[in-house]
């Protein structure tokens, strides 16, 4: 087509057929042909007790994509509610997105990590399986998820290193392409994902990260595009409490919208064109975190502005220490990049 009717006709079209609007349940692509649900349900901290109405609530609100762990305990209970939702006719599994992790105390054991997880999520497969820490941890300690040494340090098994659990996992996604369709890794830093990358066999489909105004992490989120690899990103709202609810440039932008500030820290990511996971028991606010919308460059800017004048702040930490050693140490303990 003519280049000057081409623009002609672009400047003539409609923002909302240029960028539309995202939903939450937007297809996003991964590197493995399959698409990931722009917005997930997120279950950490969510407490027995509440999250099977909240998972139960979120699906029948529409949310097609749960973020799971062995380690946050609750398993049991979403895998009740995600029965629950398939046998009333909600929804039907092969709609439905599921993330679980395997946990730094299993990473000798991925294939009995993802049977367990399996069997207390009741679901025949994952549609990703993720690597939750790049530590493994002493699968024989003193606590079967966080293990410590007598003088309390946390007792990290350097038998192994990601590396190898990074192995372990493409082995069972090869061995068991029924039970896991996609392997990742969470709260990694470019030079660990160099470090796996050199070595492996299949690239990550998803490296899910600690991700929001006040740590954009835009080195790791600019690496991973370039290698194809997702980013979803955790604690959007500043995790517990939300406390990026308070801030004045997300308010600022709220109020501009007439939305909640969840609904800019949300579309935040999408902007960035990452998947985002969002936690809550509460069912108003489970509702409240469906609403998405549209920032431009402008209001992008302002809001990656926010880290340089108040700096760059992390919510949650690892689970072994800041200072702890650390297996194949490729740059200490600072796993931010
Ligand atoms: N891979 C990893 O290592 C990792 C680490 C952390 C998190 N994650 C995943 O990411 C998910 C999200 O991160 P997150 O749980 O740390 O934090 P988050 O989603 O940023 O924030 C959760 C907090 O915000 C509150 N909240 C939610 N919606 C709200 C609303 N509309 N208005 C006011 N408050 C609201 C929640 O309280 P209520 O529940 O009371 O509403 C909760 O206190 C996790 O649940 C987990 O699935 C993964």
């Amino acid at each position: 087509m003519n280049p000057s009717l081409c623009k002609f006709i672009l400047a003539r079209t409609p923002k909302s057929i240029l960028h539309p609007t995202p939903t939450m349940n937007t297809p996003i692509p991964l590197n493995t042909g399959a698409t990931i649900p722009a917005l997930g349900l997120g279950t950490w901290q969510s407490a027995p007790g509440e999250v099977k109405a909240a998972v139960t609530h979120a699906i029948e609100a529409g949310y097609r994509h749960i973020d799971c762990a062995f380690c946050y305990q609750n398993e049991d209970e979403v895998g009740e509610a995600i029965q629950d939702v398939i046998k009333r006719g909600i929804v039907k599994r092969e709609e439905l997105f599921i993330t679980s992790k395997v946990w730094c105390t299993f990473h000798t054991r991925v294939e009995e990590a993802l049977q367990k997880s399996l069997d207390l999520l009741k679901v025949d497969y994952l549609d990703l399986y993720l690597m939750h820490w790049p530590v493994p941890m002493n699968p024989k300690g003193n606590h079967f998820l966080f293990p410590k040494h007598e003088d309390g340090s946390r007792d990290i098994d350097y038998s192994v290193t990601h590396i190898d659990t990074w192995k372990a996992l493409e082995k069972l996604i090869k061995e068991n392409p029924a039970k896991v369709k996609a392997i990742g890794v969470a709260n990694y830093s470019v030079k660990y994902l160099e470090k796996l990358l050199a070595k492996s066999e299949i690239t990550p489909a998803v490296n899910q990260i600690e991700n929001h105004p006040l740590l954009p992490q835009q080195e790791v989120v600019d690496f991973c595009k370039e290698k194809g690899i997702h980013i979803t990103a955790y604690s959007p709202l500043g995790s517990t409490g939300s406390p990026l609810f308070k801030d004045e440039a997300v308010l600022a932008l709220a109020k501009k919208h007439n939305v909640g500030p969840g609904t800019v820290l949300l579309s935040y990511h999408l902007a960035r064109n990452s998947s985002v996971l969002a936690k809550s028991v509460n069912p108003a606010r489970i509702d409240e975190n469906r609403k998405l919308i549209t920032l431009d460059e402008k209001e992008m800017a302002d809001l990656e502005a926010i880290h340089k004048t108040q700096g760059v702040t992390r919510f949650v930490y690892p689970p072994f220490g800041v200072n702890a050693g650390f297996p194949d140490k490729p740059d200490g303990i600072d796993l931010s990049g």
